[in-house]
Formats: C-alpha cells, structure tokens, sequence
C-alpha cells in the first residue's frame, strides 16, 4: 500500500510532473500515516482486520491525510508525530463515513472493489465503521490535543447530520441551491476543513493561519464535492473505482440534476417527476438523465462552481508563507477539480 496518495491510484489529467512532485515531497510522511493506520486496524475479532484491509488496502486517493499533513508542514512545522496521528484519524474517519456510506446509497462499488455490505452484510459494515470512528478517537486522544481533537470531534458530528439532511432532502424535486450546499458543507467539506485546521492546529501554528488553512480545507472540499457530483454522471465506473449513476438511482437531487431540471423546465418535468419522486430510476431513465444533464451544459455549470471553489481555497493560502508545501496545497485545490477519480 504505497502512500503517495494522488499520484500513485488516480487517473487524472493533472500535470504528472505535479504529482510526482508531491508523492516525493510528501512520501516520508504519509508512509508513516499508513504505518499508523495499519497498526490501529487490527483487532483480535477476526472479521474487523479482514473488512478493514478490504478497503483500506484497496487505497484510495488519501486526500485528506495528505492535506493535514501538507497544512502542518506549510505553516512550519517541524515536529510532525502528533500532525501524523491526526492525519491517520482523519483517513479513519473517512473510511468509516465510507461504510455506512455504502449502506445507505446501496452502492457496490467502492475504491475498484465489491462495496463491503455485499460481502459481509450491511450490519457487519455498519458496525466496522464504528469501530474505526472510535480508533480515530483513541489515535486523538494519543496527542493530548484537546483543540485539533474537538476539530474533529465536531467535524464528525456535522458530517452525520450532513448524510441525515441529505437523506431527508431525496426526491425533493424542489430542493435549493442553499439546501444543496449546506449539505456537500457538512457531509464533505467539513472533514477536509477539520483535516487542515487540525494539521495546523497539530504543531501549533498561530490562530490567523489556522483559521487560513480550515477556510482552504473547506473551500477545497466544496470543489470536491461538486466535482463528485459531476462525475456521478460525467465519468466512468472503471476509473472512479465506483458506479457512476449512483446518484441518479438514489434519487439524490445534486447541482448537474438541479440545473438541467431547471434548464428543461416545461418541456421535460413529466420525465423528471416520474424519475426523482416516482422511483422509474432504471438504466434506460439514467441514459436520458444523462443526456439531458449532457445537453443542457449543467456539468459545465457544476465545475465551473468548482472551479470557483477551487479559486478560493488557493486565495486563503494568501497569508502562508510561500514554499514547496503551499504549492503542494495549492496543486491539491486544482486537483479537486481537474480531477477524473
Ligand atoms: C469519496 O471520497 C467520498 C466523497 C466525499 C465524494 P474520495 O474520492 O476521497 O474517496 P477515496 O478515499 O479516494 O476512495
Ligand atoms: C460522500 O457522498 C459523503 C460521505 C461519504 C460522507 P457521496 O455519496 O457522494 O460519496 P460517493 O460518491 O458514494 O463516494
Ligand atoms: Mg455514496
Ligand atoms: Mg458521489
């Protein structure tokens, strides 16, 4: 299992000469997260390592440790054990959001895999999921770090209640764009957020730019998630590691869908009523969601927002010091975007 993160499992159309230049600049370090992170996913009960080497081996793009280790190192810090343990937690905690995840959308594809639910049954992935939420606990408590631990603490909650809004807001063919919003903020971009500000808040940097790197994470994981919301309909399973469409098949109402709702409005509401609200989410319906989302340039309107996004994160990186580690920071916010799994 190779850290370097980006690099190494994504097919992107970044810059090579980028990633490159990250997986060198931050190899040390994220090998030492995967250190921890295979440490503290054993267990005695026998079904737990299985399931969590299942889909931590399976790899992942490990943004978000990354970007907690990138902030550490960006606003000078030299002493990384505890930014470590934190970065571990942080990929802890998006596994486990993963899980259930999972579960709840009825996907079957994770990371290139069969999803887990499919393998070991819903309740098992359920119940894995809390096991290494709480491993990204006791990771925390490890540091002594009482403010980079409520970061995250808070953060966990907020991305319950964004899956919970989320969930309460399917089939809402009326849902608007500050409900939308809010909720890629809390189930998303709050953990990215919680991953830079903690990073920084890990070796102790000054408020002002704690306050720079969680406004980068959280502007970042906006771009993110719309960018994963495009992809739902814009990419292919084959190289996101996980089925396109499954947006579409939950009936969850993301900006590409909203848009081009909007974009067809009298001419194709009957299609999308009996779709989103009437459950005739089909293959056939999925093709022709497709086309219309295609059609009406709603993917283009989505990453542009991204873009935007994107644009921000690397404008709250004003105040930090200029470096190899801002760069790295600043290449992430493009790969947010640009990215294609
Ligand atoms: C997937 O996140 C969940 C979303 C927030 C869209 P990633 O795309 O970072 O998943 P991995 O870790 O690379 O598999
Ligand atoms: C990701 O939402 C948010 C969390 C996992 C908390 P999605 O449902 O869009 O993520 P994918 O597309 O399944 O990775
Ligand atoms: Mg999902
Ligand atoms: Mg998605």
């Amino acid at each position: 299992m190779d850290a370097a993160l980006v690099a190494a499992r994504a097919r992107t159309d970044r810059p090579k000469g980028d990633a490159e230049a990250l997986a060198r600049l931050a190899g040390p370090d994220m090998a030492e997260v995967d250190r921890l992170i295979l440490e503290r996913m054993q267990s005695t009960v026998p079904v737990i390592p299985l399931m969590a080497e299942h889909i931590v081996s399976a790899g992942g793009k490990r943004l978000r440790p990354l970007i907690a280790l990138a902030a550490a190192r960006a606003v000078g810090g030299r002493d990384l054990a505890n930014a470590h343990r934190f970065a571990a937690a942080v990929e802890f905690i998006h596994t486990a959001t993963l899980l259930h995840d999972d579960v709840v959308d009825s996907s079957e594809l994770r990371r290139g895999k069969v999803a887990a639910h499919l393998i070991w049954g819903a309740p098992s992935s359920v119940l894995v999921g809390d096991f290494l939420f709480a491993r990204a606990f006791e990771l925390m408590v490890d540091t002594g770090q009482m403010r980079a631990l409520g970061v995250l603490a808070n953060a966990s909650s907020v991305i319950a209640q964004g899956e919970v809004l989320q969930l309460t807001r399917a089939h809402d063919l009326k849902l608007d764009q500050d409900t939308y919003l809010r909720i890629i903020a809390a189930k998303t971009a709050e953990l990215f957020a919680a991953a830079a500000e903690a990073g920084a808040l890990a070796v102790e940097a000054p408020d002002a730019a704690v306050a720079a790197l969680r406004s980068f994470g959280l502007n970042l994981g906006l771009a993110f998630q719309l960018a994963d919301d495009a992809l739902d309909y814009g990419g292919a399973s084959e190289v996101l590691g996980k089925n396109a469409g499954d947006d579409f098949r939950e009936g969850k109402v993301t900006l590409p869908l909203r848009v081009a709702m909007a974009r067809t409005a009298g001419r194709e509401d009957a299609f999308w009523r009996a779709a989103i609200d009437g459950g005739q989410r089909g293959d056939e319906e999925f093709r022709r969601a497709r086309e219309l989302i295609l059609g009406t340039s709603a993917l283009s309107v989505t990453l542009d927002m991204a873009h935007d996004y994107a644009g921000a994160a690397k404008a709250a990186l004003c105040t930090v010091a200029p470096g190899p580690w801002r760069t790295a920071l600043e290449s992430l916010a493009d790969f947010a975007v640009s990215r294609a799994a």
